[in-house]
Formats: C-alpha cells, structure tokens, sequence
C-alpha cells in the first residue's frame, strides 16, 4: 500500500528519501497560504528563492519582489508576506518572486523529490482530489520556524493524512501525531492557533486577519506545483 508521511522540521528532511515521491510543502503563517491565495487571484507566476539578493535580482529585472523576515516585510521589496497583498489589482497577470524566512528554504530543500506540491488549509479539497489517486508515495514537509517544530504546519499534515489514510498507510509515528492533533484542533482551531507560537508573533505584528484568513478550509481549488524555478497552477 502506498505510504503518506510527515517531516515535522526541515532540520530532519535528510532522514526521508524523497527520490519517486511527491512532496507537500507546507507553511500555513503564511507563505504556502501566500502562494495558493496569489495563483488563485491572477498572479502569472510564483518564483520561490531563498535569499534577499536572489529576490533583489528578480525586481531588477521586473518582478514583483515579496520578502518577509521573521514575520515583517523586508525593507525595499514590492510586498511582505501577507496573503491580502496577493489578492490585489497590482499582483494580477504578474511574475512575483519570493522569499520567506523558512517556505521558500523549505521548497528548496525538496528539489530531489519526483513533484512538489504546494498545501494550504484554503486548498485542502483540490490538494486530497488530486492526491487520492496517485501512486506515489507523499512526504507533507512542514516548514516550521527556524528549524524548529511548528503547530500549524503539524496541524495542515494532520489534517492531509485524514482525508488520505483510506488509500495511504500512515508510514510512521508523525502521521499518526499529526492526525490526532488536528481531529482535537479542528473543533476550534482559532482557539487552538492562537497558542502557537508564530500567531503569537504575527499578532504581535497586528496581523491577526492573516491568521484567521489562512486556517479556513478549501476556499481554492488551485494547487501550485514547481515546474523548474516556478511555482504554476496545477492543470488537474
Ligand atoms: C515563513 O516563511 O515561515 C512564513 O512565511 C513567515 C511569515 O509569513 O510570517
């Protein structure tokens, strides 16, 4: 039976052979929710990079350049990372290259993987429909915070291996986990968010409408998918 897994931190992606598999690349606050919410909103392209100078790059040569560092929008570029921003009139039609402080890294880090998807609490539905019927086996790689575990992202990967588990066997402890904390999270899930750490920080930041925006369940139908340095929209 094929396998769902789950890798809680980046810092443990060298424990998962990723070659044959697709990846779900997950950050629910907020650069995965970004990416559903900027290709279901009109934006041409999304180019994923892992540092500043690789987005400064990009704007110079007229993409839209979108940076976030531990939460705030980086000084200089178009846009920060707030799913709002990619909804606007100006994004529209338009190539948009990223970088956050651990989305983009975590995207990156899974170019060994046969496909990388890109998950969401708003593409949940599209992402399980696609899913469902494919015979690889899937790794849901969590981007977390610095390297360390987050709830959020957990709680995504829970929530993607219970709408799996009838076609995918749980292949090890952290599916497990992951599910259980999201079947106890989901009858109040702003109340449960609200404790983890990264909302804590956003709130901090007054972004407490990213939170409530980026845990509502399969409001999208686009999946992105990395196609070379590009994010696109998955024809299904
Ligand atoms: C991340 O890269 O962890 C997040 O996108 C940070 C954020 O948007 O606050």
């Amino acid at each position: 039976m094929k396998k769902i897994d789950v890798c809680l931190t980046p810092e443990l992606l060298h424990q998962y052979d990723l070659e044959h598999k697709i990846v779900v690349v997950v950050d629910i606050l907020r650069a995965t929710s970004c990416m559903v919410s900027g290709l279901a909103n009109g934006v041409k392209e999304i180019v994923p990079v892992s540092t500043l100078e690789e987005c400064k790059a990009l704007q110079d040569v007229g993409y839209l350049a979108a940076a976030e560092r531990d939460g705030s929008k980086a000084e200089g570029f178009d846009m920060g990372n707030s799913p709002f921003e990619y909804m606007s009139e100006k994004v529209k039609g338009q190539k948009v290259a990223v970088t956050t402080t651990n989305g983009t890294l975590a995207i990156h880090k899974s170019l060994a993987a046969k496909e990388i998807l890109i998950g969401a609490f708003l593409n949940l539905k599209a992402l399980t429909d696609y899913l469902i019927n494919k015979e690889e086996d899937i790794v849901v790689l969590c981007a977390g915070w610095k390297g360390k575990f987050n709830l959020e992202d957990t709680l995504f990967a829970g929530a993607l291996c219970n709408q799996l588990k009838s076609k995918f066997e749980f292949a090890c402890d952290a599916p497990l986990a992951a599910e259980a904390m999201y079947i106890t999270a989901k009858k109040d899930m702003m109340r449960y968010m609200n404790d983890s750490s990264h909302a804590k920080r956003l709130a901090k930041l007054s972004v407490v409408k990213d939170i409530e925006f980026c845990i509502q369940e399969s409001i999208y139908e686009v999946i992105p998918y990395l196609s070379g340095k590009s994010l696109l929209p998955l024809k299904s």
